[in-house]
């Protein structure tokens, strides 16, 4: 028998601190059912003592989720531990996990406290957290930097005051493999009660090491990694779940632990987690990527068409794509729309949900005449985009383009009850739009990122569009998806500013 490799995701928490990836209740809550659908152990709710927002949706998620274990974090403080507590007290399963700094340059410029009173706090939270969970993990934040001979103290006080888990994180992603794997052989062997508590990591990706640095940690004793969907994170990110899970299984002969996770869920949910965050997933990202499995050299096509093992570790359809085929078209009706969203791993929350995706995909059907399955999924995803409330809507618009002219646009948006319209001319139709629209609302946002990825292959591809919006230090990312480039720019700008509409419902941990 194998040993379990636990899977500790951490999207609705680490993950929601990249820029403008926050994200409202129900859009945690929509994650936090894939993330039990793709069987992960942990889930990492958020922050409830960050806002009572936070503290709602941990909350929300404790009470709903029953599979997987819920997990709220906590500064090791009472006002922190208490509110974990209080938010997870209805989940079947539930873990808080508390954390103090431990590197020097930590300790003395940002707590302003001596080791010693670090010890003594760390063990506090912990006996306090033990009072509400049994389950209970501690993180030495900045791990990677501190001291060995400190974190023994640290984690040796933190296991004999109830610490289930102790988690090691490499805070600003500066470790190397061998070294970070052998700081974990070093803290199992050298602390005496070490056999008492499970051993994780939970590693950052600023050199591109994260999933290297988990995976060495794993060959040491690790039997739980923290990660997120695609990614995701603070900075370059965090350990890529994905990655980490299909390494474990692919190269089983290597590792002496396995996961106990359903693969196929992975692209439903790195999709889901792309669509409500508004992050697009880089087409040469492995695994989820849209590029991940497609071979264009000659003599890999070649070598596939003979044996697909000449070039292929892992077979696709394993973990959730596709296998491309036509799936519906125009004539097709709302049963047989329902079947394959289920197939695919996909629920929509009512039957109104239903009623809107499926008219929606009768009007994709009118302009685009083969359906795949990836459409189906940028169509739902995209229904959980739009739940957000719609302040803005974009009723019509217009763009021309024409060689040597000046492009422009005209736009009929919806504000409450009233049409507005506007027209304007620019470098190019989406820039003509998008003046057109700022003429209606006004919004003096700031753009910070403008993103195109197509759907699937093909020139009536649909194509995914991402904007960037910011405004006084709030950061908002909007997604829209049409087969016309130019609207589904126009479905993300409005997208993005409904985002920065809606302020009081979105969450923000670190705000
Ligand atoms: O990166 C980090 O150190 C963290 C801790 C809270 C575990 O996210
Ligand atoms: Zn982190």
């Amino acid at each position: 028998m194998k040993d379990r490799l636990i899977i500790f995701d951490t999207t609705l928490r680490d993950g929601e601190q990249s820029p403008g990836a926050s994200m409202t209740r129900e859009e945690k809550l929509r994650i936090a059912r894939q993330l039990e659908r793709l069987r992960v152990d942990v889930i990492e709710a958020g922050f409830p003592a960050a806002s009572n927002g936070d503290f709602e949706a941990v909350k929300a998620i404790a009470d709903t989720i029953k599979e997987s274990i819920v997990c709220g974090l906590a500064r090791a403080n009472d006002h922190d531990v208490k509110r974990a507590g209080e938010a997870l007290r209805n989940a079947t399963s539930g873990r808080i996990h508390t954390f103090i700094a431990t590197s020097p340059i930590h300790m003395e410029r940002k707590l302003r406290m001596s080791p010693g009173q670090v010890v003594e706090q760390a063990v506090r939270a912990v006996k306090l957290a033990k009072s509400y969970r049994d389950d209970v993990e501690f993180s030495p934040e900045d791990a990677g930097r501190s001291e060995p001979d400190f974190l023994c103290r640290i984690l040796e006080a933190v296991i004999a005051a109830g610490a289930t888990t102790i988690n090691v994180p490499d805070t600003v992603g500066y470790t190397m493999p061998e070294q970070f794997g052998g700081l974990i052989c070093q803290l199992r062997e050298r602390i005496p009660n070490s056999d008492q508590a499970v051993w994780s990591v939970h590693c950052h990706n600023d050199l591109g090491l994260a999933v290297a640095n988990s995976l060495a940690a794993v060959m040491n004793g690790a039997r739980q990694v923290e990660c997120t969907v695609n990614g995701l994170g603070e900075r370059a990110g965090n350990a890529s779940l994905e990655e980490i899970v299909m390494a474990v299984r692919t190269r089983q002969d290597f590792f002496p632990c396995d996961t106990r996770i359903d693969a196929t869920q992975i692209v439903p949910a790195s999709k889901l987690v792309s669509s409500i965050t508004g992050f697009p997933v880089q087409p040469n990202k492995a695994i989820v990527g849209a590029n991940a499995f497609a071979h264009e050299s000659g003599i890999h096509q070649d070598g596939v068409i003979k044996s697909r093992e000449t070039y292929e570790i892992m077979r696709a359809e394993d973990v959730g794509w596709s296998t491309n085929k036509l799936v519906l078209g125009k004539l097709s009706g709302r049963n047989a729309f329902k079947q394959r969203l289920k197939e695919l791993g996909i629920e929509l929350d009512s039957e109104e949900a239903v009623n809107v995706a499926f008219s929606k995909f009768k009007d994709l059907a009118d302009k685009k005449s083969e359906i795949f399955d990836e459409d189906l999924q940028m169509l739902v995803g995209d229904e959980a985009v739009t739940t957000e409330k719609e302040h803005f809507k974009l009723v019509s618009m217009m763009a021309h383009s024409e060689t040597g002219e000046a492009s422009y646009a005209k736009v009929v948006v919806g504000e409450a009850s009233a049409e507005k319209r506007a027209e304007a001319k620019g470098d190019g139709p989406v820039d003509a739009t998008f003046k057109a629209i700022e003429s209606i609302v006004g919004s003096g946002a700031q753009m910070q990122l403008y993103s195109v990825n197509n759907i699937t292959s093909g020139t009536d591809s649909q194509g995914e569009v991402t904007v960037r919006l910011q405004k006084d230090g709030r950061i908002v990312n909007g997604a829209g998806a049409d087969t016309d480039i130019v609207v589904a720019s126009a479905k993300a700008y409005i997208n993005a500013l409904n985002k920065l509409h809606s302020k009081a419902e979105r969450l923000n941990p670190q705000v």
